[in-house]
C-alpha cells in the first residue's frame, strides 16, 4: 500500500489539507495523526472493517481494546448508556487532554472496538489537528498509538512514518507531540476511582478534583487485567533495557559499573540519562567515545522534559545498534508515575540495583568478577589469574576484583606447569596451589567479565553457552586493542615461550584495570566540577 504523507500546520490554521485527510477517514481508510500525548493511528470507529485494518497495521492482538476519540463532549453521548456525574466533573476539568474515561459502550460501538468488552475508552485529545480532522471526518476515531504492537509509542512524525510506512494510508506530519506519554486511563466505575494507565495527566491533578483515586496495581494473579493492555510487554525496543534504582548518586555509580562491563565486553551502549547524572558518564564517554552513547532525557525536576524525550530515547537505542540500553529512574510524581511505568514495562522487571553498601564496612568497593580462560588451564589462564589480581590492586583499588580461571577442554585437577610457575614467580606469585578446571556454566553465570586468550576460546564460549556470548571478550577486545591478537600457547615451548605470554598479558591485563579504573576514579570528578561552578 502506498502511504501518503500530509505536512499540515501544527496549530490546525489551514483545514485545506485535512479536508481529504478525514474524507478517507470517514471512508474507512487509515490515517496517522498527531495527538498531544502521541501520534495515534486513527480509522472510523463506526465501521468494524475499518477498525480491523488498525489491528493488521499494527500488528496488534485483537484482544486489545482501542480508545475512541472525539473532537467534543457532546460527541459521547451517542456512544455510552450513561454518562455519571463522576464523568462530567472530569470532563469538564480536564478536556480536552490526555485522559481517557471508561464508560458502558452503547450498541452504536461495534465490539471490535472495545474487544468485545461491556465497556468503552473515550477521549478529546487536545491538539488542534486532532481535533480538526475529528471534526471534519464527523464520526468518532477509533485511535491506538501509531506505532507497531509492542513498540515505543511515537512521538514523531519521522518515527511514525518509520513504523507504519505502507502500512496505512496517509500520515499527517503535525509535529512532535507535546506530553509524549500517552493518555492516563481512568476508570470511574466503581466507588473510588482507579488509574488502570498512568499517563498524562497526573495522579495529583486527578485528586484534586475527584478526591481518592487509586491506582491499579499491575495485573492480577486471577482473572482479566484492569486494561487489556496491561498484560502485554510493551516499548520495547530491540535492545534489552536495564533500569537501575536507588538514589541519583547509587544510581550513576551502579550504571557506570554495569556499562563499563558491557562496554568492556566490545558491547554498544546506550544510557539514559538525568541532566543532573550526565557529568558521571564523562569519563567512559571519553573511554568509548564510539561504542557508548549518553542521551539526557532532562533534570529530575522537570519530568514533564523527560517524558517528551523517554520514548525517542528508547527508539535511539534501535537507531544507533545499540546492544544493551541502560536507564536511570525517575521520582514518582507528576509525569513520573508514567515514566517509571513505561520505563519498566520496557525493562520487563530487569533492574540494576545499587552496589551494596555492607552492613559494617566503609567505604562500599563495587566488585567485579573476572573469569579468565584459555584451553587446558594449566599455563595462560592461571598466570593471568594471579597477575590480574595483583595489578588490579595497584591499577583499579577502587574496585574489588573476583579472579577465577578456567580451561575450555581442561582436564580436572593438573596443576599448573613448571615454565608457568617459574614465569609468575619471578613477579613473586605463587601458582603452587593451582588446579586445572574445566569451564562449566556456572562459571560464566559468575563472571561479569570473561576474558579470553583468542578469538578461538571466545568462539567455544559463546557456541557453548550463548545466553552468556554478551560477557565475552578476547584480552585483545577487552583491553581497548593493548594486545594486538590472541595470546598464544606456550605450552611445549620453553621457558622464553612462557616468559613472553606472561609479559602480553601483563600488558593486556594492565590495559584493562586502566579502563576499569578510569570508569570508577570518575565518581568524584564529575561531582567537583559540579560544585566549582557554584551548584
Ligand atoms: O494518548 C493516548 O491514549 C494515545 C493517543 C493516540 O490518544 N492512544 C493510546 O492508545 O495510547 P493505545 O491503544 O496504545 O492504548 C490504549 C490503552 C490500552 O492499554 C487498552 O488496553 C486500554 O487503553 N483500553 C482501551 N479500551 C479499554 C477498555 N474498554 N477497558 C480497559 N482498558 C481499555
Ligand atoms: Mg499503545
Amino acid at each position: 500500500m502506498e502511504t501518503k504523507i500530509v505536512k499540515v500546520d501544527p496549530f490546525g490554521r489551514d483545514e485545506s489539507l485535512l479536508i481529504p485527510c478525514a474524507e478517507v477517514l470517514r471512508r474507512g481508510g487509515l490515517v496517522a495523526f498527531p495527538t498531544e500525548t502521541v501520534y495515534g493511528l486513527g480509522a472510523n470507529a463506526l465501521m468494524p472493517e475499518a477498525v480491523s485494518r488498525i489491528f493488521e497495521a499494527k500488528g496488534r492482538p485483537q484482544d486489545n481494546p482501542l480508545i475512541v476519540h472525539v473532537s467534543r463532549p457532546e460527541a459521547v453521548a451517542p456512544l455510552v448508556r450513561d454518562i455519571s456525574k463522576a464523568a462530567i466533573l472530569v470532563m469538564e476539568a480536564f478536556w480536552p487532554g490526555p485522559l481517557t474515561l471508561l464508560f458502558a459502550r452503547s450498541d452504536l460501538v461495534p465490539p471490535v472496538v472495545t474487544a468485545g468488552l461491556p465497556t468503552v475508552a473515550i477521549r478529546m485529545p487536545d491538539h488542534p489537528v486532532a481535533q480538526r480532522l475529528i471534526d471534519l471526518a464527523g464520526v468518532p476515531v477509533a485511535a491506538p498509538s501509531a506505532n507497531l504492537s509492542g513498540k515505543p509509542s511515537p512521538t514523531t512524525f519521522e518515527d511514525t512514518l518509520k513504523d507504519l510506512k505502507g502500512r496505512v494510508d496517509i500520515i499527517v506530519d503535525g509535529g512532535p507531540s507535546g506530553i509524549g506519554v500517552e493518555s492516563t486511563v481512568l476508570d470511574i466505575s466503581g466507588p473510588v476511582p482507579k488509574i488502570l494507565r498512568p499517563g498524562g495527566l497526573s495522579l495529583e491533578d486527578l485528586r484534586s478534583v475527584l478526591g481518592e483515586v487509586e491506582v491499579a496495581s499491575g495485573i492480577p494473579s486471577q482473572g482479566p487485567p484492569p486494561s487489556p493492555g496491561m498484560k502485554y510487554r510493551h516499548y520495547a525496543p530491540k535492545a534489552p533495557v536495564f533500569l537501575v534504582i536507588g538514589s541519583p548518586e547509587e544510581q550513576a555509580e551502579a550504571l557506570r559499573l554495569h556499562a563499563a562491563k558491557h562496554l568492556l565486553a566490545g558491547k554498544r551502549v546506550l544510557i539514559l540519562s538525568s541532566s543532573e547524572n550526565l557529568p558521571a558518564y564523562a569519563a567512559l564517554k571519553e573511554n568509548w567515545p564510539e561504542s557508548l552513547t549518553v542521551l539526557e532525557l532532562g533534570p529530575r525536576e522537570d519530568l514533564a522534559r523527560v517524558a517528551s524525550r523517554l520514548f525517542s530515547g528508547l527508539r535511539h537505542g534501535d537507531e544507533t545498534g545499540a546492544d544493551v540500553i541502560l536507564s536511570e529512574s525517575f521520582p514518582e510524581k507528576g509525569l513520573g508515575l508514567a515514566i517509571q511505568n513505561r520505563l519498566e514495562r520496557a525493562s520487563g522487571g530487569r533492574t540494576i540495583k545499587p552496589i551494596a553498601e555492607p552492613p559494617h564496612k566503609s567505604p562500599a568497593r563495587p566488585e567485579m568478577n573476572v573469569l579468565l580462560v584459555c584451553t587446558g588451564n594449566t599455563c595462560r589462564s592461571p598466570m593471568a589469574e594471579v597477575l590480574l589480581r595483583e595489578i588490579g590492586k595497584a591499577e583499579c583499588p577502587e574496585i574489588g576484583l573476583n579472579v577465577m580461571s578456567r580451561g575450555t577442554a581442561a582436564a580436572g585437577g593438573m596443576p599448573a606447569t613448571q615454565e608457568a610457575m617459574r614465569a609468575v614467580a619471578e613477579r613473586g606469585l605463587d601458582l603452587s596451589e593451582h588446579k586445572s578446571r574445566m569451564v562449566s556454566e556456572k562459571d560464566l553465570s559468575w563472571a561479569d567479565l570473561v576474558i579470553t586468550m583468542t578469538k578461538a576460546h571466545k568462539r567455544t564460549l559463546v557456541e557453548r553457552y550463548p545466553s552468556y556470548s554478551g560477557k565475552v571478550a578476547t584480552l585483545s577486545e577487552a583491553s581497548g586493542g593493548a594486545v594486538g591478537g590472541d595470546v598464544s600457547d606456550p605450552f611445549g615451548l620453553g621457558d622464553p615461550a612462557y616468559l613472553r605470554a606472561r609479559d602480553e598479558l601483563e600488558v593486556g591485563l594492565r590495559a584493562v584495570c586502566e579502563r576499569i579504573r578510569r570508569v570508577t576514579s570518575n565518581r568524584d570528578g564529575g561531582k567537583q566540577d559540579e560544585d566549582r561552578s557554584g551548584k
